[in-house]
């Protein structure tokens, strides 16, 4: 299994140390799973475990990494709304589906140091699992990001650096400091393995309901859980295990909207922007790395990409917390966008919303 560059289709082993190809490119994964089968799903391990089969790790170094994320539940919020409750995971958030499979496969490739950059919770995730793994760890964060999550991954072992300035400044100073120390670049974007471990949140949405609801709403920020949401589909697809892509709803928060902006013009190159303060933190992605990769999906399923409303993000995520669902504002970013459109459009039965990161993590 190799991985390839998304420009130039240059091959490289999975065991490199590169974080993308020579000529700029971004590495994609040469890997087509098996088959989706419910059968073989393992149904005594309650972590990733569970999906080994269509995991391409190693699986002792997964079993050894996993701190038992996923396996979150879906529950009914009202007659047309389900959550996925994927903050219910190790570190809060369903970054731990991703940190787990990453990190299995640096532990697995022998990796003893890395670095990575993170509004926070994929940073909260990369160093719970490397201190799981006993791999040194160092996080970039933009300043602004919340105390809390500063001092989660504080906890774990893992060094701090709080950089100036934007989101896309701190991934710059990381990605200078792997390069000109040769460290392994544990980013939840650049490295493929990461949403090897994302598409999960498909595999389990499919073994909960036995179908996949008629909407999806994602988030979009970096795409984390998008990509990994989009893999996981089309691997159902191919399977022949589910016969049509859902509607899929990408939500940016309107004060950082580069993929809104750029498929209202029809473009087929993602357009950078500055992106506005916003309380949507974890989808404030002004630069987004795989732009022209999410591009491509959003054409190929005339996926639709929708804006919450800023002014929007606190009542939804008061009308969550009313109902006993605490979240944090990126999270209900979601679901604001979600209740705009109903406004808009009318109902939207038979709605799945990921709720990504728990509310205890922000501060406001
Ligand atoms: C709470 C929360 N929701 C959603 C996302 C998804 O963002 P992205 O598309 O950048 O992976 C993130 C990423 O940091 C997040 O922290
Ligand atoms: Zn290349």
């Amino acid at each position: 299994m190799n991985f390839y560059c998304s420009k130039c289709n240059h091959e490289e082993s999975v065991h490199t140390r590169i974080a993308k190809c020579e000529c700029g490119g971004l590495w994609k994964l040469q890997y087509d799973a098996p088959k989706f089968d419910l059968d073989k799903v393992h149904k005594d391990k309650w972590g990733l475990l569970r999906y080994r089969e269509w995991i391409p790790v190693d699986k002792k170094a997964l079993g050894k990494v996993s701190l038992g994320e996923g396996m979150t539940p879906v529950i009914h919020l009202d007659e047309d709304v389900m959550l996925k409750m994927d903050y219910f995971m190790p570190t809060m958030s369903f970054k731990d589906r991703g940190a787990a499979v990453l990190m299995a496969h640096a532990k697995s490739i022998g990796v003893e140091s890395v670095v990575q950059d993170s509004s926070g919770n994929a940073g909260n995730s990369i160093a719970a699992y490397s201190a799981k793994a006993g791999i040194e760890c160092e996080i970039f964060v933009p300043e602004g990001t919340s105390p809390k999550k500063i001092d989660m991954i504080l906890s774990h072992g893992a060094k701090v650096n709080v950089v100036p300035g934007s989101r896309d400044k701190c991934a710059d100073a990381c990605r200078r400091k792997a390069e000109e120390e040769e460290i392994y670049y544990a980013s939840h974007v650049f490295n493929p393995f990461f949403y090897q471990g994302t598409k999960t949140y498909i595999y389990e949405v499919y073994e909960q309901l036995e179908r996949i609801p008629e909407n999806l709403f994602v988030p979009l920020g970096n795409g984390t859980l998008f990509i990994g949401v989009m893999i996981g589909l089309e691997e159902l697809l191919e399977s022949g295990t589910i016969e049509k892509m859902p509607n899929i709803y990408a939500v940016q928060g309107e004060n950082c909207a580069p993929f809104a902006e750029t498929v209202k013009s029809g473009e087929k190159e993602i357009r950078h922007i500055i992106p506005k303060e916003t309380m949507a933190e974890g989808i404030a992605i002004g630069a987004p790395m795989r732009g022209n990769e999410i591009l491509e999906y959003i054409y190929k399923y005339d996926i639709k990409v929708i804006t919450a409303p800023e002014d929007g993000i606190l009542p939804a995520r008061d009308k969550l917390a009313k109902k006993g669902i605490y979240i944090e504002h990126t999270t209900a970013a979601t679901y604001a966008a979600y209740l705009k459109l109903v406004e808009q459009e009318g109902r939207i039965p038979d709605s799945l919303i990921p709720m990504c990161g728990a509310g205890l993590k922000s501060d406001h």
